[in-house]
């Protein structure tokens, strides 16, 4: 009888509070059906845990641009116990520091700097498509999308070929802590990998510190004592790392999944790859974007769309929700590549904390997808995509293919 109450309980719950529906399969698959239900509650919508959530464009680009809110809570009894978070860097930072932190990871996704890399990337993209098009059939995620960012990462900040590998196992561990730890053991993992790489930084920064070359940590280095502090290194660099490998991998791997589901505009990329690819990154990141949501928490009291939001609260924004609002987007569910956006989207968020690596991002994403079309027009599915178990982070777990390569 109580297991049975206590059922009832849970389902009345998910049943009453949309947002509990994201972690189920049903809202894993589809999680823009739920966002409809919050948009349609009105801008701002409480949930179970006492804060706000919101699926309109209009308020979440407000929030996060709204200087009165910042990324982390308000210590409601005094100031909160340093050290009781894990540092995240310039994220989770308000300004002044944060403008310090950013100021100098800006330079490394500089105009100058992303054309640089362009054929470092092309050349590892090659490099993996080669090696998919030697199997019968490839794993999207684990052949291509996965090792893709890694090996672009190691390669900018300046990790040693000899460290590279054990980087890529447990950078992709670490960056798994994105989506929030689920269990002691995923805790245990993480602490684990997260040590392993900061052995890899600590190396790489007595080596640099020595021989200083052009990559980014060198650049981070420079400035130490000056702009960043010895302490500030490590989170630094973790930041630059995990930030940029599980939503890469995502955008690419969601972009593909949507080429598969709308063969019209797969068929016009190929048709014009260099041409569409970064339209079809652009369309991806507003319709089915690898970062769903992220929250503001409340430094005073506020009115939101006439909504008062008092000091310690939380807005969450639904970043997928705001991509598919029908008053920001015409036919805002139709995944249309040849779209002319009204707004920006949110995919890299909005305000001080927009995306740093967006740039980076929009490139190896770019090229992946244009040469993708390029070499394999004949592309299709050679099983069911698996999803990750996550609600931040969105994307394939696994996206089996089959292609016949163009020479
Ligand atoms: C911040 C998304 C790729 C580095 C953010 C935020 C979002 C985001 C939504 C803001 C979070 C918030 O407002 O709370 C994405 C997506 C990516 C991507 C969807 C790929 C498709 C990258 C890459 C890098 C990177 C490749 C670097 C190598 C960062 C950093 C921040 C950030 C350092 C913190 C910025 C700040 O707080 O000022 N990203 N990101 N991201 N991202 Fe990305």
């Amino acid at each position: 009888l109580y297991a049975r109450q206590l059922a009832i309980n849970y389902w009345g719950r998910v049943r009453r509070d949309p947002l509990s529906r994201l972690h189920l399969a049903e809202g894993r698959a589809d999680p823009y059906r739920v966002y409809d239900e919050v948009r349609a509650y009105g801008p701002l919508m409480p949930t179970r845990l006492g804060n706000y959530a919101s699926a309109t464009h209009a308020v979440c680009n407000g929030v996060l641009r709204d200087r009165r809110f910042g990324p982390r809570a308000v210590a409601m009894n005094g100031p909160g116990a340093p050290g009781d978070e894990i540092d995240m860097s310039f994220l989770d930072k308000d300004p002044p520091e944060h403008t310090r932190l950013r100021r100098l990871a800006q330079p490394v996704f500089s105009p100058k700097q992303i054309a640089g890399y362009r054929p470092r990337v092309e050349r590892v993209v090659g490099e993996l498509l080669d090696r998919a098009a030697g199997k019968e059939t490839f794993d999207l995620v684990s052949d291509f999308a996965a090792p893709l960012p890694i090996a672009v990462i190691t390669d900018l900040m300046g990790v040693p070929d000899a460290d590279a590998e054990a980087f890529a196992a447990h950078g992709a561990v670490v960056g798994s802590a994105l989506d929030g730890v689920r269990s002691l053991r995923h805790a245990a993992r993480l602490m684990a990998a997260s040590n392993a790489i900061d052995e890899v930084f600590i190396r790489l920064f007595v080596l640099r510190r020595r021989e200083p070359a052009d990559d980014a940590v060198s650049r981070i280095l420079a400035a130490e004592g000056d702009q960043i502090q010895s302490h500030e290194l490590l989170p630094m660099c973790r930041l630059l790392l995990v930030a940029g490998f599980e939503t890469t991998v995502n955008l690419i791997g969601n972009a593909m999944n949507a080429m598969l589901d709308h063969p019209a505009q797969w068929a016009a990329l190929c048709a014009d790859p260099a041409g569409l690819a970064d339209a079809a990154v652009e369309e991806t990141l507003r319709w089915d974007p690898p970062v769903q949501r992220t929250a503001r928490c409340a430094r005073e009291d506020v009115e939101i769309a006439g909504v008062p939001v008092r000091r310690g609260q939380f807005v969450v924004s639904l970043l997928g929700g705001a991509n598919r609002d029908p008053a920001a987007y015409a036919r805002a569910d139709q995944f249309d590549l040849h779209r002319v956006p009204e707004v920006d989207h949110l995919a890299f968020s909005s305000g001080i904390h927009y995306c740093v690596g967006a740039p980076l991002a929009r490139l190896e994403a770019g090229i992946a997808l244009r040469m993708l079309a390029e070499r394999f027009p004949d592309l299709r599915r050679a099983g069911p995509l698996r999803r990750r178990d996550a609600s931040i982070i969105r994307g394939p777990l696994s996206l089996p293919l089959r292609a016949r390569a163009m020479a």
